[in-house]
């Protein structure tokens, strides 16, 4: 039988009309909340992804602050720039979109957001406290991910779940959410011997490479839940995720597709985070 699709669209949909609701509260309360937006660079998929962030947190109320800067501003320049938003208190989220120019360490810029701010979840601080099940920002795609999986209303505990990939912003997190779960985590990725052999023992498996349609069916088991959070253009100019999402859908029992999967679930969750962050700064 065919794969049920999980519709991220829906869900988001669903999810921001409530968050709007908590927007609304704490405008009551006198609070707007803020996220300000670093872009650097004219990254076209980065642009787009900070339009479509700004275009979010509109929706619902939140207030969008864009800064955009040429490439070649020096890493000093933008943590100049950091620390002002770190000391407006009318900001609560500061996000700077990646990926960076090469001229900047990554690790300094993210590691100069205040970590009260840092509503990617990015801070190694706040790493460290998802990390060890303390109360933090959860990093925005592995939380989306870990909501959509739960929407599910499968049990988590005792699954084995395959993760495809180990890049800071997803692979290495997402591992980590679902092992808060009591899921049984394995990590594959670009140096992985017979990667169908594990992906194939996968009952939820997570796919973040960004490499188009990698994932076939025989890389699946009867059944598996499958969640594609590649994002690929192909030279038609079509969208296509890590997933071979017609042959795949013939064997999982539930698959996201792309678009309107993972995507829309990631910008959620930073909406989530900005709220949360705006309601703990004003506690
Ligand atoms: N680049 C790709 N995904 C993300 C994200 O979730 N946050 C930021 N800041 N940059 C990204």
């Amino acid at each position: 039988m065919a794969a049920q699709i999980i519709n991220g669209f829906e869900l988001a949909k669903e999810k921001r009309t409530q968050l709007a609701k908590e927007v609304e509260q704490l405008k009551q309360q006198g609070i707007e909340p803020a996220l300000a937006v670093i872009l650097v660079g004219d990254h076209p998929a980065s642009q787009s992804y900070v339009k479509a962030k700004q275009k979010a947190c509109e929706e619902i109320g939140i207030r969008s602050i864009l800064l955009t800067f040429p490439s070649d501003i020096s890493e000093e320049f933008l943590l100049e720039q950091i620390a002002r938003l770190n000391e407006d208190r009318s900001v609560h989220g500061i996000l700077v979109q990646l990926p960076l120019p090469k001229q900047m360490n990554e690790l300094h810029i993210i590691e100069a957001i205040a970590p009260e701010k840092d509503v990617d979840g990015f801070h190694p601080l706040n790493i460290g406290r998802m990390m060890t099940g303390q109360k933090t920002f959860l990093p925005c795609t592995p939380y989306g991910i870990l909501y959509m999986v739960q929407s599910l209303q499968v049990d988590i505990a005792g699954k084995h779940v395959v993760v495809v990939g180990r890049s800071n912003i997803v692979g290495k997190p997402v591992g980590q959410l679902f092992l808060r779960e009591h899921a049984t985590v394995t990590y594959c990725h670009s140096r992985t011997n017979d990667l169908a052999a594990i992906t194939r023992q996968a009952d939820i498996l997570i796919v973040a490479v960004g490499k188009p349609k990698l994932i076939t069916s025989p890389y699946v088991k009867e059944g598996a839940i499958v969640i594609d959070v590649g994002v690929n253009r192909l030279e038609s100019g079509k969208l296509c995720g890590d997933v071979d999402f017609d042959d795949v859908k013939e064997v999982a029992s539930y698959i996201t597709p792309v678009p309107k999967g993972v995507g829309p679930m990631t910008i959620t969750m930073l909406l989530h985070n900005t709220i949360q962050a705006a309601r703990e700064l004003h506690k």
